[in-house]
């Protein structure tokens, strides 16, 4: 059944090469920007953020020069920051400890921050041709409904049953073309909902068409509860500045910036949140007056909703307790970084 599997998948490949920038490409620079850009985003919305780090960064020395605030400013709105973090890390080692040149094996590749199985496969073969099978989401998919696999992907024997399957079904003679002909199948052919099964290439010997489990493979475990956070952000804005600071990395999105903000497990009117012990402390010596509260925004992440209000405060003095790491910022200053997708939305709507 292998030898079917990847007689006819290859032949799927040559026939529906797609023109991406980053398809046939050599230089393992290119390919793990691509390919990190690529990891949990979509090609479509991946794609202008790749061409913005190949013109602001051409090449591993540039990105590793780099001020972390401007990665971060790139980086905005693809979310997963740990992604942007991991990037910068990465390209000082490549740039400083290895002259530029990426390590051209697998273990070497898997040593550089936020290069894991996935992306040291990717670079392997496709920048240096060596047999590594890639295993993402859409390899995991046409595997799961080719050889019926019901182990759910994100289980231990799950993992290891398809990382064993994709080894086995590897063209070791073209790793490069095998592996984007594995991902580009999974994403335009064997799609998550409606796959085009009528005009499947392998759909005589797929086990998932013939048992009637498409709808149901690649399985998953049942997720965990999501928690509710709700972000009471006090905008406090003193001779046309706005108070912001840069979240440390205790949190989620460390890295980038947002205002003051006081954190509760439900949402509280501008009056209640105000004679919170937290709200007065950093208020009341300022004369602080409130001026006006947004709607609430909510932004998804993959564990956590979060909803966040926007209330605004102007004083005279300006004055806030000094031992808050808050900067004054002008809004020219504002543009230059990088916020959180609900933050952004919010500026934004503010003109
Ligand atoms: N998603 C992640 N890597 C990809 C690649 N090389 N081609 C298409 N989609 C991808």
């Amino acid at each position: 059944m292998n030898e079917v599997f990847t007689r006819n998948l290859t032949a799927w490949g040559k026939q529906n090469r797609r023109p991406l920038p980053w398809v046939g490409q050599k230089d393992p620079y290119r390919i793990w920007l691509s390919e990190v850009i690529l990891q949990q985003t979509r090609v479509e919305q991946g794609l202008p953020y790749y061409e913005r780090f190949l013109a602001l960064f051409p090449h591993v020395h540039a990105l590793a020069a780099a001020p972390e605030d401007q990665v971060f400013k790139a980086w905005e709105g693809l979310g997963y920051y740990s992604r942007a973090r991991n990037l910068i890390k990465a390209a000082r080692v490549v740039s400083k400890q290895y002259g530029g040149s990426f390590p051209a094996s697998y273990d070497g590749l898997r040593t550089l921050p936020g290069v894991g199985e996935y992306t040291a496969a990717a670079i392997a073969s496709f920048a240096f041709d060596l047999p590594h099978a890639v295993v993402d989401g859409n390899v995991q998919r046409v595997l799961a409904r080719f050889f019926g696999v019901r182990h759910p992907v994100d289980s231990t024997l799950g993992r290891k049953t398809f990382r064993e399957l994709a080894d086995a079904v590897l063209d070791r003679r073209n790793p490069a073309a095998w592996n984007q002909a594995m991902m580009d199948f999974g994403s335009q052919h064997c799609k998550p909902r409606q796959p085009l099964c009528s005009s499947c290439p392998l759909a005589d010997h797929c086990v998932a068409l013939a048992r009637d489990w498409v709808g149901e493979l690649p399985a998953k475990r049942p997720k965990a509860a999501r928690r509710t956070r709700y972000f009471h952000y006090l905008v406090l804005e003193h001779g046309g500045n706005r108070y912001v600071r840069r979240r440390d990395e205790s949190d989620i999105w460390a890295g980038l910036y947002d205002f003051p903000l006081i954190e509760k497990s439900q949402d509280l009117e501008p009056g209640e949140l105000l004679r919170e012990p937290e709200a007065k402390s950093w208020l009341d010596d300022g004369g602080w007056e409130l001026r006006e509260s947004s709607v609430w925004y909510r932004q998804a992440l993959s564990h956590q909703d979060i909803r966040a209000c926007f209330i605004k405060l102007s004083s005279k003095s300006g004055k806030l307790p000094k031992d808050q790491d808050w900067q004054a910022l002008a809004p020219d200053k504002m543009r230059k970084l990088a916020f959180p997708r609900v933050v952004a939305r919010y500026l934004d709507e503010q003109g």
